[in-house]
C-alpha cells in the first residue's frame, strides 16, 4: 500500500470518530478536496505532488478533532508532526516540509514558501470552489483570481 493511501486511512479513522454525520461528511469532503487540488498545483509548479496531498490531508485534522479553529494551523502542524513520526512513512525533511505548509496556511494574505503556496491555494481552490454559487470570501479573492490567471479560468463563471 502506498503512504498517501496510508495517511489516508489513518484520517478516514480519526474523521470518522466525529460524532455529527454532516461535519463528518464535510471534513472528508474538504480533506479529500484539497488533496486533489493540491496534487495539481504541486504538478503545475514542479513541486512533490505526494508531499503536496500529504499535508492536505492532515492541514484542517486538528479543528475536526477539537472542533475548533483556534491557532488550528499552528496546533494542527504540531499534530501533523506526531502523527507522521508515528506512521514512519515520511523523513524528516519530508514531515519538515509538511509541517511547514500546514503551519503556513492560514496565512492566506502573505506569501511563504513554495510548497506552502501550494496548501494555500489548493485550500483556497476547494473554498471558492466547491460551490460555485457562494461567495468568495474577501480574504480569498486575490488569491484566487491569482490562481484562475495561473490556470487560465476566466473570471466569469
Ligand atoms: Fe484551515
Ligand atoms: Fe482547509
Amino acid at each position: 500500500m502506498g503512504r498517501l493511501k496510508d495517511l489516508r486511512k489513518y484520517v478516514d479513522t480519526e474523521i470518522n470518530k466525529m460524532e455529527d454525520a454532516d461535519k463528518r461528511t464535510g471534513a472528508i469532503a474538504h480533506l479529500y478536496g484539497v488533496s486533489l487540488a493540491a496534487t495539481m498545483i504541486a504538478k503545475k509548479r514542479g513541486q512533490d505532488p505526494e508531499i503536496a496531498s500529504m499535508a492536505a490531508m492532515l492541514h484542517d485534522l486538528h479543528a475536526y478533532k477539537t472542533g475548533s479553529y483556534d491557532d488550528h494551523a499552528h496546533k494542527g502542524a504540531d499534530l501533523a508532526g506526531e502523527i507522521l513520526r508515528e506512521l514512519a512513512i515520511t523523513n524528516e525533511a519530508e514531515t519538515e516540509a509538511i509541517c511547514s505548509a500546514i503551519y503556513h496556511h492560514d496565512d492566506k494574505l502573505v506569501v511563504d514558501g513554495p510548497m506552502d503556496e501550494v496548501l494555500k491555494d489548493a485550500d483556497v481552490i476547494h473554498h471558492c470552489m466547491n460551490d460555485l454559487s457562494k461567495p468568495i470570501k474577501e480574504k480569498e479573492q486575490v488569491r484566487y483570481e491569482k490562481l484562475c490567471a495561473e490556470f487560465g479560468i476566466g473570471k466569469d463563471k
